[in-house]
């Protein structure tokens, strides 16, 4: 139970196939208190429908990232309800459909900065709208992949966001290495969720990474669920600023 006594809030859960919801269940089982978070009441029941049954029943939140305010109202009801915490999980991407079925070369201003601003700004301003209630010792994780360093057909303007994410997490590493709170990001092979399924070819993406990665296979939710365990316990008290791998083995393949 290396996460007893931690406390750890996720944004933001869509259904239960949510990599956030992975991570959650992940952390209960290892004895840590979870928060949860939910973009707007389209994700509502689905949250309260999974929460259904645990004791103690988690506090979960609305928390749309598109502005500042509301990521001030998310940690203000946490620090009133929950008081300071031991992590923070980031789980949150966005792109508009169209940029990820044309061409890269055709993305639009505003759907580039769309992309930008809430899958990579959401990060850096959570990070530091939440880092006067994490505890010395906490930890940060965001979720990646690697269309950020290879062309993934489709991934597009993705692609650049997760690019800028990973360097968000080693600016944000450094910044905060005063605190002793440490930012890491977790890159995972392709998921079947709700954010993936917008991605056209996504089943050929599946495919294909089962076919390649060293270990033939795809991966599971909880892998990645048990390796944020890892990365907010104190077994990797010693790493910040590293985007690790989840993926099979995929991403160390030439050919
Ligand atoms: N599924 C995969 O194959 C895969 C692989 C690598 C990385 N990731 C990353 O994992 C993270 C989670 O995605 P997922 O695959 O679990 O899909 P998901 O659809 O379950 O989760 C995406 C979440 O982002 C939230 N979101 C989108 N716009 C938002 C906004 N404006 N404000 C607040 N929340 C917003 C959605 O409500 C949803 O809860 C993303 O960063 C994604 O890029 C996914």
């Amino acid at each position: 139970m290396i996460l007893t006594g931690k406390k750890v809030a996720i944004f933001n859960v869509a259904n239960r196939k949510s990599i956030a919801w992975a991570i959650a269940q992940s952390i209960m089982k290892y004895g840590g208190e979870v928060i949860l978070g939910y973009q707007n009441e389209r994700f509502k029941e689905n949250l309260e429908e999974l929460i259904e049954g645990l004791s103690p029943k988690p506090l979960i939140l609305e928390c749309d990232v598109n502005s500042d305010e509301r990521i001030e109202e998310a940690r203000e009801i946490i620090e009133k309800g929950i008081g300071k915490i031991d992590g923070l999980v980031h789980s949150i991407a966005y792109a508009p459909t169209e940029a990820l079925k044309s061409p890269f070369i055709e993305t639009g201003r505003e759907a580039f900065r769309i992309a930008l601003e809430i899958s990579v700004y959401s990060f850096l301003a959570m990070s530091r709208i939440f880092r006067e209630i994490i505890n010395p010792g906490g930890s940060i994780i965001t979720l990646t992949y690697y269309g950020s360093e290879k062309v993934i057909p489709n991934y597009n303007v993705m692609g650049v966001a997760k690019s800028a994410l990973e360097s968000s997490v080693r600016y944000l590493a450094y910044d905060l290495g005063k605190d002793n709170i440490r930012v890491n990001a977790i890159s995972p092979g392709p998921l079947s969720t709700l954010a993936a399924r917008g991605i056209s070819g996504f089943v050929d993406m599946l495919q294909l990474h089962r076919e390649r990665s060293p270990l033939k296979r795809n991966v599971e939710h909880r892998e990645v669920g048990d390796t944020a365990v890892f990365l907010l316990s104190e077994l990797s008290s010693g790493i910040t600023g590293e985007t690790i791998y989840v993926d099979a083995g995929y991403n160390i393949m030439g050919m």
